[in-house]
């Protein structure tokens, strides 16, 4: 059984120059979550932000600050995402032979640990940590970008974590990131997605921000029973 669905819209995709108020914009048309993508390139071929952009995030909001780290030794970092203002630090299972102890470590820091992986990488490879993780984040393009086209081959795996989840009675919540929008969003949802990150579908929406996000809302009621 899902959750109520939350949306989480991905900074990525708002202008820089008038970030507070667009959150505010966001914020004030319900928006659940933000979702903050850190990027290094290394871990993906692109550079973001840092802790002082989540720093000011927090000055501009009291939603909670998912903060999605795609970045090489991110132990060496998540103190300081933590220091920001982070409420939520996923961090990637690929290339890691164990993640638990970072994940234990964000818990010990007073945050939600997050547990993400890659179109590529197959559900197994979380299952055994999903006790330790609060979330767990299934990308849905690879990453590195916003507005890409959502890979639909990904929805079998959120179909394989909801049942497990399910089955243990486990409270970590499903969340997607990449592609999502009015028309990706239900299928998602039918697969047993609790949490839909989405850019482009609100920061990038031809007719603004609250009607972006109006529309993912109103998308969210599809499919509402399974
Ligand atoms: C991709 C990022 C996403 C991105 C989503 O690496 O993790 O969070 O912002 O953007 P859209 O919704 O435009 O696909
Ligand atoms: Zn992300």
């Amino acid at each position: 059984m899902s959750t109520a669905a939350l949306i989480a819209p991905s900074i990525l995709s708002a202008d820089f120059a008038h970030l507070a108020d667009q959150m505010g914009e966001a914020e004030r048309q319900g928006a659940d979550w933000f979702h903050v993508d850190v990027m290094d390139g290394h871990f993906v071929p692109t550079i973001s932000l840092g802790p002082l952009v989540v720093a000011a995030c927090r000055r501009s909001t009291s939603l909670p600050l998912d903060v999605h780290l795609m970045i090489e030794h991110p132990d060496n970092h998540i103190a300081a995402f933590a220091d920001s203002g982070a409420d939520h630090i996923t961090v990637h299972v690929e290339g890691r032979e164990n993640p638990a102890a970072t994940l234990q470590e964000i818990r010990k820091l007073g945050c939600k640990a997050g547990l993400a992986l890659n179109p590529a990488t197959p559900a197994k490879d979380v299952l055994s940590f999903l006790e330790l993780a609060d979330i767990v984040l299934v990308m849905s393009v690879k990453p590195g970008f916003g507005g890409q086209a959502f890979i639909p081959d990904v929805l079998a795996k959120v179909r394989e974590l909801r049942n497990q989840i399910d089955q243990t009675n486990s409270k970590t919540l499903i969340e997607i990131d990449g592609g999502i929008d009015e028309n990706t969003l239900p299928q998602a949802r039918e697969a047993g997605v609790d949490v839909f990150v989405a850019g482009s579908a609100v920061f990038g929406h031809s007719q603004g921000i609250a009607k972006g996000l109006q529309a993912l809302q109103t998308a969210t009621l599809i499919g509402q029973d399974h």
